[in-house]
């Protein structure tokens, strides 16, 4: 028969993620914080299905349990409710029913997104190659402040107990070692004791980390691996952390970027979320916020204070400081800003251009057209090689209903023209300055919609004229 290999065993991985967070001081629950730009339990979630197929993962949850699930349910995880949250240890016997088909559980914490599929992994390796009922992720930190701490038997992997910050005394406090919060239980020896758990502690509470000490005394194994990498198990438990779990996500961001050939100038200052996608030799400028799916090509040069959300971007684009770009699509070599808005499915063609203060919203702009000062462009269509001229807007709203412009190849819009849609202006046709148009202009045709210019020979001399003989005769009067 063959040796069945390690990895052979059933595995789940439970997140614990139904706790209000109470050091947090929030309305909302603490693992739809986000950091990173996504909620600390969508990052677990990511790190959990790098191990196991979603289908595995169980996400325990009870806290605005109905959010939570709206916030990760496309994942494809399960969910367990536990309610009341009465600890840790509760959050395993309300997930027990769950573990029944599986030799084994990893147990993640739903507040600490840091954890990679690595360290997951070497948990359980670790796990299952010493045959313990029960392993402990552990850290040294110099400052252990808070967390539970390791007590080992001796200087083996044998772990004695854990205890929590509050129920330790001077000398434990002392231990550096601390509780990452992340273990590994064999299941059978998990539910067999889980029932021995007590809430006689500070809170009241059934704490999953007293199951160190109830497998040591029922003589199962009890071990623990330490993380080499103590940033992996923060927590976000307070809002300090967060901001600086934030930050740490944010590095190890641009730093990936930096190592896959983009250059980001004052990487600190910019935020890059974890999903986005840059193309080699882009250099993105201090003080960029690159957000949701979005994706930017090679060769691209974003400059400062540019924001875009979940947006296309072509390769060999430059954006001149303050684009603010969402779900929009820019194809390449076209240049924006600086200081434009396109709004959600602007559509802006290749090697086109969109100035400074300009608008757009649900429009195409052609290949090589321009729209570059002053400009709103919602509900449109434009040809290539257009030019839309300073101050042109699309009137697309009569207080009801949206309406279209169509604007085809080769039109030129003089500055300030009032385009009142539904209106198409046909391929090659010429619109005057400051026209108000309310009807379609045809191919290569001239439109003029404005008052007919008057000229009146000599007027301006005639009143200064008169003017200053006025004035005149008052200073003889008063002479
Ligand atoms: C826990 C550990 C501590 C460890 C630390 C590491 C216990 C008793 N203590 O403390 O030893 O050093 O993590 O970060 O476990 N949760 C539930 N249901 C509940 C209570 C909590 O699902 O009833 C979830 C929370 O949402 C959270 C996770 O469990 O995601 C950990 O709970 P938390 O209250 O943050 O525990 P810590 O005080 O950080
Ligand atoms: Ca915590």
């Amino acid at each position: 028969m063959k040796a069945r290999k390690k990895t052979d065993s059933r595995i789940a991985i439970v997140i614990m993620a139904a706790g209000k967070g109470t050091r947090l001081k929030s309305r909302h629950p603490k693992v739809l914080h986000q950091a990173g730009g996504k909620p600390l339990l969508a990052h677990v979630i990511t790190a959990a299905t790098q191990v196991v197929p979603a289908h595995d993962v169980f996400a325990v949850i009870g806290h605005e349990a109905d959010r939570v699930r709206d916030a990760v349910n496309d994942s494809g995880v399960n969910f367990v409710l536990q309610q009341p949250q009465r600890g840790t240890g509760h959050a395993l016997m309300v997930a027990g029913e769950s573990l029944s088909g599986y030799d084994h559980a990893l147990v993640l914490s739903g507040d600490a997104p840091l954890i990679t599929k690595q360290t997951i992994e070497r948990l359980r390796d670790f796990h299952l190659a010493r045959k313990a009922a029960m392993t402990v992720l552990t850290s040294i930190l110099p400052d252990p402040t808070g967390y539970g701490r390791v007590l080992r038997v001796g200087r083996g992997d044998d772990v004695q107990a854990i205890v929590e910050q509050k129920s330790a005394n001077a000398k434990q406090q002392k231990v550096k070692e601390i509780n990452s919060g992340f273990y590994a239980f064999a299941v059978a020896a998990l539910k067999q004791y889980l029932q021995k758990l007590d809430t006689d502690n500070p809170h009241g509470e059934f704490y999953l980390t007293d199951m160190a000490a109830i497998l040591r005394k029922a003589k199962e194994r009890v071990v623990a691996v330490i993380c080499t990498d103590p940033f992996e198990v923060l927590g976000g438990n307070t809002r300090a952390e967060l901001v600086d779990i934030d930050q740490r996500m944010r590095m190890a961001k641009c730093r990936a970027l930096m190592a896959a050939g983009v250059t980001i100038f004052n990487p600190e200052t910019c935020v890059i979320e974890s999903d986005v996608e840059i193309g080699t030799d882009t250099v993105i400028e201090p003080h960029v916020q690159l957000r949701g799916k979005t994706r930017v090509g090679s060769d691209c040069h974003v400059e400062s204070y540019c924001v875009i959300h979940d947006s296309e971007i072509g390769d060999e684009v430059l954006l001149h400081p303050g684009c603010v770009i969402e779900s929009s699509r820019i194809a390449r070599k076209a240049i924006l800003g600086p200081y434009c808005h396109l709004r959600p499915a602007s559509d802006i063609g290749e090697g086109a251009r969109i100035g400074n203060f300009v608008e757009t919203k649900k429009m195409k702009l052609g290949k090589g057209s321009k729209a570059n000062h002053l400009t709103y462009l919602g509900d449109s269509e434009i040809g290539e090689g257009v030019n839309v001229g300073a101050g042109t807007i699309t009137c697309n709203y009569d207080g009801t209903a949206k309406y279209k412009t169509v604007i085809e190849d080769g039109v030129f819009v003089g500055s300030d023209t009032t385009l009142v849609a539904p209106i198409r202006l046909g391929k090659g046709s010429y619109v005057a300055a400051a026209s108000c148009l309310t009807d379609d202009v045809p191919a290569n045709a001239l439109a003029l919609g404005r008052a007919r210019q008057i000229v009146k020979e000599g007027w301006a001399k005639q009143k200064r004229d008169e003017r200053a003989a006025l004035k005149n005769q008052e200073n003889k009067a008063k002479a």
